[in-house]
C-alpha cells in the first residue's frame, strides 16, 4: 500500500480555507471541488493507457487513450458525493459507482447502507472519494469490498487524514496490496470522538448542512 500526500502549495491554501470554521457550504463545496481536480491529477498518475495512433492536420502521431474498461470513480456517500464533479472533469469517460457506508458514532464501527457498483470488477482500475479517512473503518471495509469483487488497483482520494487511520487500512489491505491513497494533507491525529484534529469537522454535514 502507498501513501501519498500531496506537497502542493495551493492545496495547502484551499485546504486552510476548508478548515476554517466561519468557510460557509457553497464555499466548502466550491473549494473541495477544486481540490479534488487538483489531487486528481496526482492521482491519476498511474491510471492505465495504451498507444492510439491519431491524424494531425501533418501527419501521423502516436498518443495515448485510457484503456478498457474505464476506470471506475467510487463516491462513498454521503460526503463523497461533494468529490465527484471534480474527479469526472478530469476523468470525464470514467464509469461512476456508488457506496452507501455510515460510521456508528458510538462504536465508530462501518457499515453499508447503498450499493450501485458493477458485480463483477475483475481487472478494473478504481478510484475511491471520500474526503475524511479517520479511524479507517470506512475506507477499509470500502476497499475490501471493491477488492473482493475483483479490482485489482484501488487508489483511495482523501481530503484530510490521520495516521492511525492509515495504519488501519494498511493493515486490513496488506502491505502488499496494489492501493493507494491520496491525501491534500494528514493531521496529528483523533479525538476521542473518532474526528480528526485539527481536521476541519463533519464533512458532510459542512457540505450538505
Ligand atoms: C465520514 C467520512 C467517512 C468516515 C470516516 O462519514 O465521510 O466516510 O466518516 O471515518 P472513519 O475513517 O473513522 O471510518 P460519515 O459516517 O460521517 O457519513 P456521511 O458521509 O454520511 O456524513
Amino acid at each position: 500500500m502507498r501513501l501519498h500526500v500531496v506537497d502542493h502549495p495551493l492545496v495547502a491554501h484551499k485546504l486552510t480555507t476548508l478548515r476554517n470554521r466561519e468557510t460557509d457550504s457553497p464555499t466548502f463545496r466550491r473549494l473541495a471541488d477544486e481540490l479534488v481536480t487538483l489531487l486528481a491529477y496526482e492521482a491519476t498518475r498511474g491510471v492505465r493507457v495504451e498507444e492510439h495512433e491519431i491524424h494531425t492536420p501533418v501527419a501521423v502521431a502516436t498518443g495515448i487513450k485510457l484503456t478498457q474498461p474505464k476506470p471506475l470513480v467510487v463516491p462513498i456517500l454521503r460526503a463523497g458525493l461533494g468529490m465527484l464533479e471534480g474527479m469526472t472533469r478530469m476523468v470525464p469517460t470514467a464509469e461512476v459507482g456508488f457506496l452507501g457506508m455510515i460510521r456508528n458514532e458510538e462504536t465508530l464501527e462501518a457499515s453499508t447502507y447503498a450499493n450501485r457498483l458493477p458485480d463483477d470488477l475483475t481487472g478494473r482500475q478504481v478510484y475511491v472519494l471520500d474526503p475524511m479517512l479517520a479511524t479507517g473503518g470506512t475506507l477499509a471495509v470500502a476497499i475490501q469490498y471493491l477488492m473482493e469483487r475483483g479490482a485489482d488497483d484501488v487508489t483511495a482520494i482523501c481530503l484530510l487524514g490521520a495516521p492511525e487511520g492509515v495504519e488501519h487500512v494498511r493493515q486490513a489491505v496488506g502491505e502488499d496490496a496494489p492501493v493507494q491513497i491520496v491525501l491534500a494533507g494528514m493531521d496529528p491525529g483523533l479525538n476521542e470522538n473518532g474526528y480528526i484534529v485539527p481536521g476541519l469537522g463533519d464533512a458532510g454535514d459542512r457540505l450538505y448542512g
